[in-house]
């Protein structure tokens, strides 16, 4: 499962050779110094040492956590799922406060175990660590934190080991911003089957509640070429699903030196033999085009699921959010959508209690859930973020108001996915099976291709391959079935 490349040094030749300057040649050197440095460790430690990386937040923050894996594992670490490990890594979220809150949580327990473990190390990444007030935070009351990095810099994830492992103290590196995309450097996937990939990074769109413009930076593209290689590599690694990844998959390519539309994209991909399934995250409403509908519709590939954030169905509301389209263009688009490409599943995400949000806005957004009928809906509790600029509007809403708003949005929500989800039930449809049941291991867990959950009965051997599955029962957001002939 490594996507490793031939770029290697040896160990020998690190010690005489200059840094290279240029990526990713460099990470390499460090990742040969790194493995000297872990080998130390475990001749101390008379054991491999371990290492845990958990992760916060969106599929993106997945992503970036298979990349520090990938450097993991090189430097020789034994990678394992539990924050006893020598070195702890937590990769953060910051989209809502609760996200920190969580990481502050863990660190208090963290030091706690280093205590009785002096080997441990600890690393913090992500996007809460692109806020300064939270760099300040950890060093005033969290001294214990080894390495600290952000979401610009992790490609140089290798490079930081070394001087972690070279330092006594805590080692902050940070950058504001940047242009740079480093390719070819170590993942390591957590499915064998399936991978997200990085199309893009970063958003332009500074939605006025949104911190992620700025702990992401601005937009910037991989190019198409690059994109292709990596997936015709994980394709002939074993990989059948991919999942697109960027803040805002809709103006892929814009800015690239030879602009490409995401749609066009998505037909090259289309074209790789040995994938079967494509699915991409996230749309922003407003840049959806009708080429993209077009390409979906045709595609055999594409599945037939669209994340569509609608954040509120008032109008006055998205205007103050600067999303940048109404509730009629919402409802337009989505109409568009459902005609050309009936069994598409919609799913979006929501936020109550927005500043200055009323009930009738509220009732305006249920309107459009009934209207659109999503298969899911992600509910959120609106949440200030400092520097933002809906932090800084006057009429933020009482608590109990947001409260009655979010029980009636997510009442909605739960009914409405119900009887949409349920639509297929006594139908055959195609099942990728990714695990086995957490609950009954005689059972299986597959997703198909419009995202829904199906448990059926079957071994581990089916584990990555897609299967026809009748669905014989719908019991809310999931199905059980049994595997047939298609
Ligand atoms: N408060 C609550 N939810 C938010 N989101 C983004 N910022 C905030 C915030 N400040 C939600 C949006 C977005 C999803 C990833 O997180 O709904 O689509
Ligand atoms: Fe945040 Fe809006 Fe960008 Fe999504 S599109 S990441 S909500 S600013």
């Amino acid at each position: 499962m490594n996507d490793m490349n031939n770029k290697m040094i040896s160990a020998a030749e690190a010690e005489y050779v200059q840094v290279p300057e240029t990526e990713p040649a460099r990470q390499y050197y460090f990742i040969e110094k790194a493995k000297k440095h872990v080998e130390a460790l475990k001749n101390e430690l008379g054991r491999t040492p371990t290492c845990c990386v958990t992760t916060f937040g969106c599929q993106m923050n997945a992503r970036d956590s298979e990349k520090l894996t990938g450097i993991l594992r090189q430097t020789g670490y034994e990678i394992i799922e539990n924050e006893e490990a020598d070195f702890v890594i937590y990769n953060t979220c910051t989209v809502r406060d609760n996200a920190n809150q969580r990481v502050y949580g863990r660190l208090g327990f963290i030091n706690s175990m280093k205590r009785k473990n002096p080997h441990k190390r600890v690393a913090l990444c992500g996007c809460m660590m692109q806020e300064p007030s939270v760099i300040e935070k950890i060093k005033k009351s969290y001294r214990f934190v080894d390495l600290i990095f952000g979401t610009h810099n992790i490609y140089k994830f290798a490079e930081l080991l070394c001087t972690m492992f070279e330092n006594e103290h805590m080692v902050i590196d940070i950058w504001k911003d940047t242009d740079k995309i480093v390719e070819d450097l170590p993942v390591e996937r957590k499915y064998s089957f399936k991978s997200g990939i990085n199309i893009m990074f970063g958003c332009n769109n500074f939605c006025s509640y949104c911190i992620v413009p700025y702990v992401r930076g601005r937009e910037r593209s991989r190019k198409p070429e690059e994109i292709i290689k990596e997936i015709k590599n994980l394709v002939a690694d074993g990989v059948v699903e991919v999942m697109l990844l960027g803040q805002n998959v809709n103006s892929y390519g814009k800015n690239l030196e030879e602009p490409i539309s995401f749609a066009q994209l998505l037909t090259q991909i289309e074209k790789i033999e040995g994938l079967e399934r494509i699915r991409f995250m996230t749309s922003h409403p407003k840049d959806l085009s009708d080429e993209l509908i077009e390409v979906m519709k045709h595609s055999k590939k594409i599945c037939r699921h669209l994340h569509l954030p609608l954040q509120s169905g008032s109008t006055r509301i998205l205007q103050a959010m600067n999303r940048r389209y109404t509730k009629e263009q919402y409802l337009a688009l989505a109409k568009k959508i459902r005609q050309e490409i009936p069994d598409i599943s919609l799913t979006t995400d929501i936020i109550v209690g927005f500043p200055g949000e009323t009930l009738e806005d509220v009732e305006e957004t249920i309107d459009v859930i009934r209207q659109v009928e999503y298969d899911n809906a992600f509910t959120f509790i609106y949440s200030k973020r400092t520097g933002t600029p809906a932090a800084a509007m006057e009429n933020q809403v009482p608590e109990e108001v947001v409260k009655e708003g979010f029980d009636k949005v997510l009442k909605t929500v739960q009914d409405m996915a119900k009887s949409r989800v349920s639509r297929l039930t006594g139908k055959v449809e195609l099942a990728l099976v990714e695990e086995i049941n957490e609950q009954d291991s005689s059972f299986v867990t597959g997703r198909l291709s419009n995202n829904t959950i199906v448990h059926f009965p079957a071994d581990a051997s089916l584990i990555g391959k897609i299967v026809p599955v009748y669905l014989e029962e719908c019991r809310g957001f999931y199905y059980v079935g049994r595997m047939t002939d298609m």
